[in-house]
């Protein structure tokens, strides 16, 4: 676990797997303290004119991993800033490093099950829609997740509104927001 105080500029990341609700929780903690949100996914399918899926099929996995390590480079230079990440950016080394030096990291946490009912449709998430099994993908990411994290904050059974709250509280007592 690092010192949010050495962070610059002290963005705010949301990590976690799949349907943990990062991107929900990004854009109404940013509209909650007046903060700008970005989403990485989204972002990437702009950057490149293309869908994620068709990031994956066309070009594989490994681009679209550089493709997040681009992005990161380019939050550098924003403004303090609520960020939802893709559930796989903790597979490299080169993201994770980034992710430390460039802000503050909490990990939603979720169980599979609770993931995969979340997510409304898994055509839109390759890794999925390709057959893995969520739980094993999640067991095998779950070190990499703890070791980014700064907080780790349990999503289970909680309504975005009541994560979005109770996360907000414990961020500003940090002195984060
Ligand atoms: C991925 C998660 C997706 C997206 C891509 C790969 C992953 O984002 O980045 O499909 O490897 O877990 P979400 O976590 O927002 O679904």
């Amino acid at each position: 676990m690092s010192d949010a105080s050495q962070h610059s500029p002290n963005h705010i990341f949301l990590i976690g797997f799949m349907g943990s609700g990062k991107s929900t929780i990004a854009r109404k903690l940013a509209r909650r303290y007046g903060r700008v949100s970005f989403d990485i996914d989204i972002g990437i399918a702009r950057m490149k004119g293309k869908s994620i899926p068709k990031i994956f099929a066309q070009e594989g996995e490994q681009a679209f991993r550089q493709y997040e390590l681009e992005y990161l480079e380019y939050l550098e230079d924003k403004p303090s800033s609520i960020i939802s990440c893709g559930g796989g950016i903790i597979t490299t080394k080169e993201c994770r490093d980034k992710l430390r030096e460039l802000g503050f990291v909490v990990f939603l946490e979720v169980d599979a099950n609770e993931a995969l009912s979340r997510i409304s449709s898994t055509k839109s998430r390759p890794l999925l829609s390709n057959g893995s099994d969520p739980q094993a993908l999640l067991e095998k990411r779950m070190p990499l997740y703890l070791e980014v994290a700064d907080l780790r904050f349990d999503t289970s059974n909680k309504s975005a509104n009541q994560v979005t709250k109770e996360l907000g509280e414990e961020l500003q007592k940090r002195g984060l927001l």
